[in-house]
């Protein structure tokens, strides 16, 4: 390494394992553009506060404008220059104007610096993740819109319960991703404002203008407290546990993916060019897409707590434990974006099998509830009418026979209230679209909320590209 910014108080050279021990720079140069916009929008307030003289500002803002264009060519090796990106940026700027470079540094402090780098990132990074969260919804619905009117069976306790549409099923994660992506706009809230002028914990004596650097940089605001804005980290953890649900959302569908492509189910099947094969056996084709997006879900919790641990009983203000927040966050943002990326190329690529579902549909009894729905609408007592067909559903098992196939005399044996409308009325169809109570299974309420995602998806993607 380079003489260090701070040496003055030094008499020994940093011993070299310490050195390694303790830089960032490999993981952290990922902010160097956010650092040095940070950087130039300070020294302008520096210059417009009068702090330092306006040539200076000017200057440094030039010379930092070229330093970002220099390291955008790959000009700048930034991998072992220096501790920090802080610092490696900084040093750049001194050795290309000099003494005048280290006016950049007045009234703040790196304690301050890495917040808003790391502000500033994850603005950007909430962004992208909405339009990739909405890049999915609009999958799910053009999967819901493609299979509008398919029947399959709907589960509980991964039994066969009742017959549900499939758009019906789709639809439910849709309505899982629309609240991550209000868990990120609400993020992203509690992210947008200024912590430089904190500097190392307890603000500065120079007459700086926070509100003129947040104007520029687009922050909301600025922070109220500054050893809260050096110290705590709640906003990467609110990303984090965002990203921990959003994860487990897509968890849960690559789950069921996995389930659907088995033999067993063989509900749908996963085009060739998003499966792998295996070394030994020459038949196989899996599903390893959905299956990685189920095991990423884990390094997403895992660096949920990691993040809660690190910042667990840390007294105030500033520690250098929290240089250990980077690495999660960033390891959680490449996994949330490359597979959210990756899902909503996956979703068009999966065929349905219309008959199997359908077939599947009706079998395991999925028709009991509405066979005692039918004896309520006659006036008999719901507990009374679910014993009742509890014990026709008995005799069919014996019979190996499903509900829809037994004659009428049978029924009226069990309850002299069963006619010949009882068919129609446990046809599978009516069943579906009989459920219209709100957010229902009926196709008339799919119908209805598949139009509301279109409209509230269009509504989300003018915002995001605004
Ligand atoms: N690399 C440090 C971090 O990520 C920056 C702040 C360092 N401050 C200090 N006083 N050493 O937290």
């Amino acid at each position: 390494m380079t003489e260090k910014l701070w040496q003055g108080r030094f008499e020994q050279p940093t011993n070299k394992q310490v050195e390694e021990y303790t830089a960032s720079i490999h993981f952290d140069s990922r902010l160097y553009r956010y650092d040095i916009e940070g950087s130039i929008a300070h020294c302008r307030m520096l210059g417009e506060c009068n702090i330092i003289s306006h040539e200076d500002a000017s200057l440094i803002v030039e010379t930092l404008g070229q330093i970002l264009r220099e390291i955008e060519r790959g000009q700048v090796d930034l991998s072992s220059s220096q501790e920090d990106i802080h610092m490696a940026i900084e040093q750049r700027l001194i050795q290309k104007i000099g003494e005048v470079g280290g006016k950049l540094h007045t009234a703040r402090s790196r304690n301050d610096q890495i917040c808003l780098d790391m502000r500033m990132y994850l603005r950007d990074v909430i962004l992208q993740c909405r339009a990739l969260v909405l890049e999915v919804q609009k999958a799910l619905v053009h999967v819901a819109e493609q299979n509008m009117g398919v029947i399959m069976p709907g589960f509980t306790h991964l039994q066969h319960a009742q017959p549900v549409l499939l758009s019906h099923h789709m639809m439910a994660y849709y309505e899982m991703f629309l609240r991550d992506d209000e868990r990120l706009q609400g993020c992203y809230k509690r992210t947008n404002v200024l912590p430089l002028g904190s500097a190392a914990l307890a603000g500065t004596t120079f007459p700086i203008d926070m509100e003129y650097t947040a104007r520029y940089l687009k922050f909301d605001g600025v922070v109220s407290n500054s050893m809260d804005a050096v110290s705590d980290r709640d906003y990467l953890i609110e990303f984090n546990a965002t990203a921990a649900i959003l994860m487990m959302h897509v968890s849960r569908m690559a789950e069921e993916l996995i389930l659907w492509s088995t033999k067993e189910f063989a509900f749908i099947e996963i085009s060739d060019a998003f499966c792998t094969g295996s070394s030994i056996m020459p038949q196989k084709k899996n599903p390893d897409v959905p299956e990685l997006m189920r095991g990423k879900t884990a390094r997403v919790y895992g660096n949920l707590m990691a993040l809660l641990t690190l910042t667990k009983a840390l007294p105030l203000a500033y520690n250098r434990d929290l240089q250990e927040d980077k690495e999660p966050v960033f390891d959680t943002v490449d996994t949330v974006m490359s597979t959210l990326r990756l899902l909503a190329r996956l979703l068009p690529e999966i065929r349905f099998h219309r008959g199997q579902m359908e077939e599947m549909a009706k079998e395991g009894f999925t028709l009991a509830t509405d066979l005692a729905d039918y004896l309520v609408r006659k006036g008999i007592p719901f507990r009374k009418a679910h014993h009742i067909v509890g014990q026709i559903v008995h005799h069919c098992i014996g019979e190996g026979k499903e509900l829809d196939q037994i004659h009428l005399e049978v029924l009226k044996s069990f309850h002299k209230a069963f006619d010949a409308d009882v068919f129609p009325f446990i046809q599978m169809n009516a069943v579906v679209d009989r459920r219209t109570s709100l957010g229902g299974t009926a196709s008339s309420r799919v119908k209805e909320a598949m139009a509301k995602a279109r409209a509230d998806m269009e509504r989300r993607e003018a915002y995001l590209k605004s």
